[in-house]
């Protein structure tokens, strides 16, 4: 049994790894700065012996003994990364710098939960892992973007420099319980106005496509790279079936039973067309495959964010 660190461990995805890693009778650190993430979402451990929680800015450098460290620190949503952009490069860049410095002095395993957005506003579909991407050096999304291929240019120069032993992955749309309400994504919005009867909005015709991973295979695959050998990625991770927003919207509609209406508005600056991934190298390099369709996703996620708009 290991010594688990995971930074950002009360947010949505890593509460969901921190519940994976338990049940698999490691020790978990969980540390997070609860900027997005919530005490609720990892309150069934606190009684737990073998987890700890550690208020803490992966900005600030921190000493911890660990075997491997899942740097998944950083708000992962337009609303919450445009907050504060600055302090979404510090986390991105200082927050991976120190949890890289970490890793090379305490001899730990890290990976890094790298984005799609790495491929910016694709030319290239679907988005292999050699493609180099086309980002937007200067817009409203480079603090995450940027970020993000900055904290990854850090993870190969400490691999290759002081042979950290890395890995990264790229991770597309996921969802599933947990995820905040308030988001601004797209199926936290769709199910938020299915469920209060509001207009569903849709940006532009809805005709742009977008892949959505369940949060139990994408932490599947999380735990599947940190344990394979000899590989440090990168290599993405999410769900290749695509849906446009108004398939989607529909699906949203039908299983809420909702009387909502469709109101569609202008598209926002920078808004990719399409994004699927390319798991071709997850499939072969760790077996990996997406096993949660959509509507089985969507039925515990809807189920979820009706039971916070109830307040239960
Ligand atoms: N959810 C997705 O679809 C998606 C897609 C691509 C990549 N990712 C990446 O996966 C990771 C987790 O995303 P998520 O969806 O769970 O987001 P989230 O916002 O729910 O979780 C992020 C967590 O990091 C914490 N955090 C933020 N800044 C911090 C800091 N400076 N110090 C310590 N903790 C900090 C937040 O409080 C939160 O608990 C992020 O790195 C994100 O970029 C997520």
């Amino acid at each position: 049994m290991k010594r688990i660190l995971v930074t950002g461990g009360a947010g949505f995805i890593g509460s969901h790894l921190v519940d994976a890693l338990l049940a698999q009778g490691h020790e978990v650190l969980c540390l997070d700065n609860f900027f997005t993430g919530n005490k609720a979402n990892i309150a069934q451990h606190l009684d737990n012996p073998r987890f700890e929680l550690v208020r803490h800015d992966v900005v600030e450098p921190i000493l911890l003994e660990v075997d491997h460290i899942y740097n998944l620190a950083c708000p992962a949503s337009p609303v919450h990364y445009q907050y504060n952009p600055v302090k979404t490069v510090k986390t991105n860049v200082m927050g991976t710098l120190n949890m890289l410095g970490l890793a090379k002095r305490v001899k730990a395993r890290i990976l890094q939960a790298s984005t799609s957005e790495v491929y910016g506003d694709p030319q290239e579909h679907p988005q292999r892992e050699e493609y180099w991407g086309h980002v937007n050096p200067i817009g409203l999304r480079s603090c995450y973007d940027e970020g993000k291929r900055l904290a990854e240019t850090l993870m190969m120069d400490y691999h290759r420099s002081n042979g950290v032993d890395i890995r990264i992955v790229r991770i597309f749309n996921t969802y599933g319980p947990r995820m905040a309400l308030d988001d601004g994504r797209v199926v936290s919005n769709f199910a938020v106005q299915a469920l209060k009867g509001e207009p569903i909005t849709i940006y532009g015709q809805g005709t742009q496509t977008r892949s959505f991973c369940y949060v139990s295979d994408l932490v599947a695959g999380l735990m599947a790279m940190m344990e394979a050998q000899d590989i440090t990625g990168p290599l993405n991770l999410g769900n290749p079936s695509e849906f446009t927003m108004l398939a989607l919207a529909q699906k949203i509609l039908e299983l809420t039973g909702s009387a909502s209406r469709i109101a569609h508005q202008p598209l926002p600056p920078d808004d990719p067309v399409q994004r699927r991934p390319d798991i071709s190298k997850a499939q072969k390099l760790l077996d990996w495959n997406p096993k949660v369709s959509l509507e089985q996703g969507l039925a515990p996620t809807l189920d979820y964010f009706r039971k916070v708009i109830r307040g239960g």
